[in-house]
């Protein structure tokens, strides 16, 4: 299958494209001149350009398109909600609506986050989303514009950890990067959430489109813990000191945009469909670990345009 992948620079676009690259699908990224060198196909375009998703269509003519370009940083969101619209919401639509125009499959990256958390328990698809700040909220109308354009669609929300261009885009690399400094990191005690590795994500997504799936999708990891845990579990993995893990509290943190203190999402829907579990932070822990060890953060680094 040639597969469409927008935001190829990005954690879950560039680790995707460069897990699948050279496997059985044949993958094309879109990028905005951060990358070279890629073992898979470039194509430049600004998704906000005049006409950019029917022409980036037109140009490719991929079987399918994986979604995950967004501005994905909560702050930049509630400092520039207009842009947060113009990528979160108004984009997914109408990337779906060219997408259904052609018949091509598509996977749309949203997030966990469309919940605000203020209850106990797990959240199911059939739950109601009240998202708590402009993020959650331009990711759940973007879900809403997808699916009513194209209901053959898939809305996938996630939430994931692995190494970035960057080197500081995911929450293990913050452990990972304070931690091996010997610097503190503290961890929030009272944030509950199910990560899945990325590159466990990656190959879900690609399930989820040979299935030919369709509809409102939970791909999380299998298993809840808290960022405090999830640091704790970095932490010993690597060898590093645990006591560098500082329990703290979203109440007390500077960050401004609200966040969700229950994110334990339920993956039935999606283990049902696919036949098969989903991994959970522990596999998915192993896994990062083994790629800092063959040097996967700086080939993916070797990547980036200078
Ligand atoms: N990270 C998480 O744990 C998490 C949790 C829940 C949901 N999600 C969702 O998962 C998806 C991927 O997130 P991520 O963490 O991989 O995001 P990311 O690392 O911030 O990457 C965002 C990507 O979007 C691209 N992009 C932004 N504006 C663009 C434009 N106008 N034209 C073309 N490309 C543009 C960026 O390109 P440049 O590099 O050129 O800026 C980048 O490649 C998003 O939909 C996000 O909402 C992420």
């Amino acid at each position: 299958m040639r597969i469409l992948v927008t935001g190829a620079s990005g954690l879950l676009g560039l680790n995707l494209s460069l897990l699948m690259a050279g496997g059985q699908h044949t993958i094309v990224g879109v990028d905005r001149s951060r990358l070279s060198g890629t073992p898979f196909e470039l194509i430049q375009a600004d998704l906000l350009g005049p006409d950019a998703c029917p022409r980036l269509l037109e140009a490719v003519r991929p079987a399918a398109v994986i979604h995950t370009a967004a501005l994905a940083n909560l702050e930049a969101c509630e400092a520039d909600p207009g842009t947060a619209r113009l990528l979160n919401a108004d984009l997914p639509g109408e990337l779906a609506a060219a997408c259904a125009g052609r018949s091509i499959g598509l996977v749309h990256i949203s997030t966990d986050s469309v919940f605000d958390g203020a209850r106990e328990g797990i959240y199911t698809e059939d739950d109601v989303p009240n998202p708590p700040g402009v993020y959650s909220a331009t990711k759940l109308q973007g879900e809403r514009n997808v699916l009513s354009a194209y209901p053959e669609a898939v809305v996938a929300r996630v939430n994931f950890f692995g190494w970035s261009l960057s080197g500081k885009r995911s929450l293990s690399e913050y452990f990972y990067n304070n931690l091996s400094s010997s610097r503190p990191a503290p961890g929030f005690t009272d944030i509950w959430f199910c990560p899945i590795f990325v590159g466990d994500l990656a190959d879900t997504l690609v399930r989820m489109l040979e299935k030919s799936l369709s509809g409102l999708y939970h791909a999380v990891g299998s298993e809840a813990l808290t960022k405090y845990d999830f640091g704790l579990r970095i932490a010993r993995r690597f060898g590093f000191d645990p006591g560098l893990v500082v329990p703290a509290s979203i109440q007390d943190s500077e960050l401004t945009a609200r966040r969700s203190p229950n994110l334990r999402l339920s993956v039935h829907k999606l283990s049902t469909a696919l036949g098969r579990e989903i991994p959970g932070v522990s596999t998915g822990i192993e896994q990062f670990y083994t790629q800092a060890t063959q040097g996967y953060p700086q080939k993916m680094r070797s990547y980036q345009q200078v």
